[in-house]
């Protein structure tokens, strides 16, 4: 099913820059990057702006136990998603913004490529549940520093992480005052 879906992924226009024989090391290799640290905590897992399906897919066939919501913003990306999630029992799509989902919902929230990741920590922390973790694949980011003081404002903190990865514990419920109105944390980074 994986080998199916990167073929319709590299081959369906606007889903993907990344094709050729780079497609299979960063959409399936880099996604299970992670898997690791999400064996760490139990629970459903949320792939915050999962685009044509990368992290969320594979990870739903590699922890077929667990249950793995495909969140994106785009409804074209959300029709050629749901088409693969009716092939995977533990996945499902919904479509809309990070900012307009329910709180502290989810155990584990992970984006690749969402956006900068000062701001992907701020979408992806409140999705998830005191307790339970965002990992950002933030590739050789320096940006540590900057996510920690983010993840402070958001009841988290920067946890020991393995290359590539940036992995927040959520420690409390979301504070008041979070999420922001949609696009003001890409508009006014909390660092
Ligand atoms: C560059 S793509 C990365 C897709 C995929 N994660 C990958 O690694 O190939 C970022 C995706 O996030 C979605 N997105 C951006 N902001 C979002 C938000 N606030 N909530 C949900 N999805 C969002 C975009 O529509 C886009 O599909």
């Amino acid at each position: 099913m994986i080998e199916r879906w990167l073929e319709a992924l590299v081959a369906t226009p606007g889903l993907t820059s990344v094709t050729g024989e780079d497609a299979r090391r960063v959409h399936v290799d880099e996604s299970l990057a992670a898997l690791d640290v999400i064996r760490q905590f139990d629970g459903p897992i949320v792939d915050v702006g999962s685009g044509g399906g990368a992290p969320g897919i594979p990870l739903a066939v590699a922890l077929p136990e667990r249950e793995v919501t495909l969140l994106e913003s785009s409804r074209r990306k959300c029709e050629f998603l749901e088409r693969w999630a009716r092939e995977l029992p533990n996945a499902r799509v919904v479509c809309g913004r990070a900012e307009e989902q329910p709180l502290d919902s989810w155990e584990v929230a992970v984006a690749k490529a969402l956006a900068p990741p000062t701001v992907a920590a701020e979408w992806c922390l409140p999705l998830v549940a005191p307790g339970g973790a965002a990992i950002l694949y933030a590739g050789p980011s320096a940006e540590g520093a900057r996510v920690a003081r983010v993840a402070g404002q958001l009841g988290a903190e920067l946890a020991e992480s393995p290359p590539g990865l940036l992995v927040l514990r959520k420690l409390e419920p979301t504070p008041a005052g979070f999420p922001r109105r949609p696009g003001v944390a890409r508009k006014r980074p909390l660092a």
